[in-house]
């Protein structure tokens, strides 16, 4: 696989998202947003794309008692690039496990817990997924499709793919009874998109729509907020597609946030916004879970 320069990567442009203190008298308004390189093409891969030049090694990762496997990969080897977060446009965060994910499956688990969701049968999408651990649990929850989405065609196969194939075809002990026992007869379609949010539609199976649609830690960048929220409204399904969105409430040092897109939400007035949970565990700051679906007025005014 081709990999950037490490020279390529200039210092001050890899931002860590995890800083959990706003740099003292600075807001996000002194940290103007650079133009960005122009985004990678849209690409589908096949799971037997899967990246054979970098060595991915799984481990377990706990949470809300489910056990799941995922991938470890250097991204020095991947990307040329030695302990960043990310390089905005160029590599976007996908190689790391970000708290966020954890949050996202934490609250899936807690929502199916009462009755609130049910991903059998459902088509999912998941938006900037890296690790893709929340899709992988919508599979293992007997979705009929997951398709998974990043913006670096290198995560998806150097990570991604492994993370789903380690999970659901190499153990499938951890797939549901709906899964196993027949409920829902077959393993979830799982398919793989690369690309920018502005442009990923094309390629992406919106005509059908998505019934449940997640993505965690997605809304750091302002400049990126408006491309994801019109993605999210081509591609959920009407009158009962839903949003879980994990994110911290404020990105330091980038501006982004779950309250900075949810005003976004709020201002076009198609979907109706509720927390679903709230981590505030002091390791970073706080962190939210949210729903999101078409409103009421939306759905008569649509029917
Ligand atoms: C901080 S990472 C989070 C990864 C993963 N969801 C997690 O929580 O571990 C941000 C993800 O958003 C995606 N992303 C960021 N900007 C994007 C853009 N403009 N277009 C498409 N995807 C983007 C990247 O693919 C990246 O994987």
């Amino acid at each position: 696989m081709e990999s950037a320069k490490s020279n390529d990567t200039p210092k001050e442009a890899i931002f860590r998202l995890f800083d959990d203190k706003p740099p003292s008298g600075l807001s996000f308004l002194d940290f103007p947003e650079k133009p960005l390189p122009p985004p990678p093409p849209c690409l589908e891969f096949l799971p037997s794309e899967v990246s054979a030049d970098v060595k991915c090694s799984m481990e377990p990762v706990n949470v809300a008692g489910i056990t799941l496997l995922k991938g470890r990969v250097s991204t020095e080897e991947v990307f040329a690039l030695s302990n960043s977060d990310l390089v905005p446009g160029k590599y976007e965060g996908g190689l790391k496990l970000w708290e966020g994910s954890l949050d996202l499956i934490a609250a899936l688990s807690s929502e199916m817990q009462n009755g609130r969701l049910s991903f059998t049968g459902k088509r999912v999408l998941e938006l900037g997924c890296g690790h893709g651990l929340p899709g992988i649990f919508a599979c293992q929850k007997a979705a009929a499709a997951v398709h998974f989405q990043d913006f670096n065609a290198e995560v998806l196969r150097c990570l991604t793919i492994p993370n789903v194939t380690a999970n659901i075809k190499e153990n499938p002990q951890y797939l549901s009874a709906d899964v196993k026992e027949g409920g829902i007869s077959t393993e979830s379609e799982t398919r793989f998109f690369s690309g920018d949010w502005g442009e990923v539609h094309s390629i992406l199976d919106q005509a059908a729509g998505y019934d449940v649609i997640l993505m965690a830690e997605t809304v750091y960048s302002i400049s990126a907020l408006p491309n994801l929220y019109k993605l999210i409204k081509k591609c959920l399904s009407s009158p009962h597609g839903v949003v879980y969105m994990a994110a911290k409430k404020y990105y330091f040092g980038v501006g982004g946030g779950s309250r900075r897109f949810l005003s976004l939400v709020e201002k076009d007035g198609i979907l109706a916004s509720s927390l679903v949970a709230e981590v505030a565990d002091g390791s970073s700051n706080v962190r939210e879970v949210w729903r999101l679906q078409l409103n009421e007025f939306t759905v008569q005014s649509s029917a």
